[in-house]
């Protein structure tokens, strides 16, 4: 997969979706110049968010983050372009949201690290994984018409 069409899997967590971020996430996205090549609104389970955390099984805050996570529905998305993994977290902003600069979402939009409104893979190995966990049926393939406007 050429660089153009790296992926990455960005969730807007229940806090996000309950205060009504969903479209001002997905625009950034969009405005960036990444395409949205999938998406699902899913109220997912303790196993499968369990599944998703699997590396953080012994941190403290382990159960407090599967019972925020499972509290109601999340947006499960892949969007794809140049270095998304990588630039889509720094649009995310750093984890805890005080330590994130104002132009990024979670500088933008939230104060507390337990309740930081979205997530985005780590790496490309993690988002290749977190893609297949929440989307098995696999994602949509096509060509946009912005492609030729985004990259040389
Ligand atoms: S760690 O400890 O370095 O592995 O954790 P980190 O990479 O910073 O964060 C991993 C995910 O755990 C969430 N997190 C928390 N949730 C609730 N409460 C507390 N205190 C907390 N600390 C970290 C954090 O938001 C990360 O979730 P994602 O979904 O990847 O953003």
């Amino acid at each position: 997969m050429s660089g153009n069409r790296e992926r990455t899997y960005i969730m807007i967590k229940p806090d996000g979706v309950q205060r009504g971020l969903i479209g001002k996430i997905i625009q950034r996205f969009e405005d960036r110049g990444y395409k949205l090549i999938a998406l699902k609104m899913q109220s997912a389970t303790t196993e499968h968010l369990e599944k998703h955390y699997a590396d953080l099984k012994g941190k403290p805050f382990f159960p407090g983050l599967i019972k925020y996570m499972a509290s109601g529905p999340v947006v499960a998305m892949v969007w794809e372009g140049l270095d998304a993994v990588k630039t889509g977290r720094v649009m995310l902003g750093a984890t805890n949201p005080l330590q994130s600069p104002v132009g990024s979402i979670r500088g933008d939009f939230c104060l507390a690290v337990g309740r930081n409104i979205c997530h985005g893979s780590d790496s490309v190995d993690s988002a290749e994984k977190e893609i297949a966990l929440w989307f098995p049926e696999g994602v949509t393939q096509y060509t946009s018409a912005l492609d030729t406007w985004v990259f040389e």
